[in-house]
């Protein structure tokens, strides 16, 4: 996959935005606060529909404007593409796929990007809504019904969510009928994630070994806060057993304490829990290599590697991770870089270095 030019109009800091990506490695460089993570943030928004660090539409709107356009031509399978979204501060945003109108579910998927920013280092220490959030992504970018069963899944939860509160004292409330539904849902979102963790532990440990030479051996376990002596709970039938079994607890706290919105990850090193005793070194590349991961589990899915954005990571990692990260991506992936410091990159060959300025760019050196 590549992409090939990304035109924006009053998006963020950008007025107009003509950007013509010409290489396998570009890099945007500048001093903070010039919008460089502003264009990898479109270009996410012009992959996913959302911006990776916003829920509010308006924010990516240049103040007072009403409107904000991204238009993206990218190669897919070597098929030429055009995505062209169009944000609005009031009102649904306007997406398009060669010309024809498509929803945001619909989208994702059609260019795949994997996204590695400085909050992600968080992802191993973090709250596991950012962990689950990770998975859900990475699967739901190989698979359009898993994302719609997800969000199908957590519309029900929310309508359990709300008759828990409506009916709160009351002796009966009929919730039969959603947890039904919500059991069928939640033993097909576990299977798929279970499966899928699968795939991505084989690839997490070879990139681990890439990335350290070493021999640590890096894996991801799959938990549930409510399963019992450590069974994995993923049958509807299990689902449904144990909505019952919490029901008063449930109605007690008007929320739902059982499904795959508890679940969460958990990163070994050699059997040693990397969230409780992993040094920050080794949970830096821990992340790492999952980002990595990311990249083969989407191409062992879809039959080609993704776009990969690096917001400022780079200069996170130490001199011999950052070498191994730029040999593993060299020829392979088409990378767009964030940097406030252009040394590591002025004389690596192939590589489109863009100046990023006020909102305007510049191409070249300094
Ligand atoms: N909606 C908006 N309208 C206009 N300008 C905006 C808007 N949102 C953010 N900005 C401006 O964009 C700039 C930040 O852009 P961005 O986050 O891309 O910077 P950066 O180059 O990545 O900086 P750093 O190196 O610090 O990460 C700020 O100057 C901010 O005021
Ligand atoms: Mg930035």
């Amino acid at each position: 996959m590549r992409i090939n030019s990304l035109q924006l109009f009053q998006f963020r800091n950008y007025e107009h935005l003509d950007l013509l990506l010409d290489s396998d490695i570009v890099v945007l460089y500048g001093s903070n606060g010039a919008g460089k993570t502003n264009i990898l943030e479109s270009i996410y928004v012009g992959t996913i529909g959302k911006s990776h660090r916003t829920s509010d539409i308006s924010d990516m709107l240049l103040f007072n404007a009403n409107e904000a356009g991204i238009v993206m031509n990218f190669e897919k399978k070597e098929t030429p593409q055009k995505v062209n979204i169009k944000l609005f501060r009031q009102g649904p945003k306007d997406i398009r796929l060669n010309d024809t109108k498509l929803s945001q579910k619909e989208l994702i998927g059609t260019l795949n990007t994997v996204i590695f920013c400085p909050e992600d280092l968080q992802l191993i220490k973090g709250s596991p809504s950012g962990r689950r959030r990770f998975l859900d992504m990475e699967i739901s970018q190989t698979s359009a019904t898993y994302y719609h069963q997800l969000l199908q899944y957590n519309r029900l939860l929310q309508q359990r969510n709300t008759l828990l509160k409506e009916y709160r004292g009351k002796q009966h409330i009929p919730l039969a009928e959603w947890d039904i539904q919500i059991a069928d849902i939640a033993s097909f979102i576990v299977k798929k994630r279970l499966e899928s963790l699968k795939k991505i532990n084989l690839l997490i440990d070879l990139m681990n070994r890439k990335l350290t030479g070493g021999l640590e051996n890096l894996t991801i376990g799959y938990e549930q806060p409510y399963g019992e002596d450590g069974d994995m709970v993923y049958t509807k039938e299990a689902f449904y057993d144990l909505l019952q079994q919490h029901l008063t607890q449930d109605r007690h706290r008007m929320t739902t304490s059982v499904g795959p919105h508890r679940d969460d990850l958990r990163f070994f090193s050699d059997s040693i829990d990397l969230k409780k005793y992993g040094s920050q070194g080794q949970q830096r590349t821990a992340v790492l290599s999952l980002k990595l991961s990311e990249l083969e589990f989407i191409k062992s899915e879809v039959g080609e590697y993704p776009v990969l954005l690096l917001d400022d990571v780079l200069s996170e990692l130490d001199e011999s991770r950052r070498t191994n990260l730029l040999q593993f991506i060299h020829k392979r992936i088409q990378t767009v870089i964030t940097t406030t410091d252009i040394h590591d990159f002025k004389n690596l060959p192939g590589v489109q270095l863009i100046h990023c300025k006020e909102g305007q760019i510049h191409y070249g050196k300094p």
